[in-house]
């Protein structure tokens, strides 16, 4: 798909993740788009978040040939979402539009008080899709707070913030 997925990408597509983003406050130094695809994720987080180092991560060397082209302003990276090569706390953010979940791995590289992302583009019309409730309920299972439930474009999202004694 990584030669045609960005012009199969609706103008919308990423309407629930640009909502979760706004309503991030506090500094955002290092953010990371995981399941990156062809990085407009990355790409959005680093308009929004200019001083910000962005990183996309993903386990197709196809898709991130593509991200490295289409969004030159992020760094791409390839890795499995379910074991991510970073260190543990080294983001402010880590948002996800239309991937798979792996909420211990999210919360490993995120620091305490750090916000995660879940966007889907089409609510639960999107392909991959898991619903917010069950996604806020393993997110405090794992201590996150201030989940969040957002509906934007076609699509929805969840925002929810690392605990800080976590
Ligand atoms: C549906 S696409 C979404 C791409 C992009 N986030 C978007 O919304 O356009 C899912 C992406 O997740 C990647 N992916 C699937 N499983 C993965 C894993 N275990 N680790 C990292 N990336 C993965 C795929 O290669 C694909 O690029």
């Amino acid at each position: 798909m990584a030669p045609v997925w960005a012009a199969m990408r609706r103008p919308d597509s990423l309407a629930p993740y640009e909502q979760a983003l706004e309503r991030i406050d506090g500094p955002v130094r290092r953010a990371l788009d995981v399941g990156t695809g062809t990085g407009a994720g990355a790409l959005e987080i680093a308009k929004r978040f200019q001083d910000a180092e962005v990183v996309g991560v993903d386990v197709s060397q196809a898709m991130l040939e593509e991200a490295r082209r289409l969004a030159p302003g992020a760094q791409f990276v390839q890795g499995d979402a379910s074991a991510l090569p970073f260190r543990d706390a080294e983001f402010d953010v880590v948002a996800h539009a239309n991937m798979i979940p792996f909420l211990d791995e999210t919360a490993r590289v995120l620091r305490p008080g750090g916000w995660t992302v879940y966007a889907f583009s089409a609510g639960a019309e999107t392909p991959i899709y898991v619903a917010p409730e069950r996604l806020r309920r393993e997110l405090e299972r794992r201590g996150f707070t201030d989940c969040a439930e957002i509906t934007a474009g076609r699509g929805n999202a969840v925002l929810a913030r690392r605990g800080e004694g976590v």
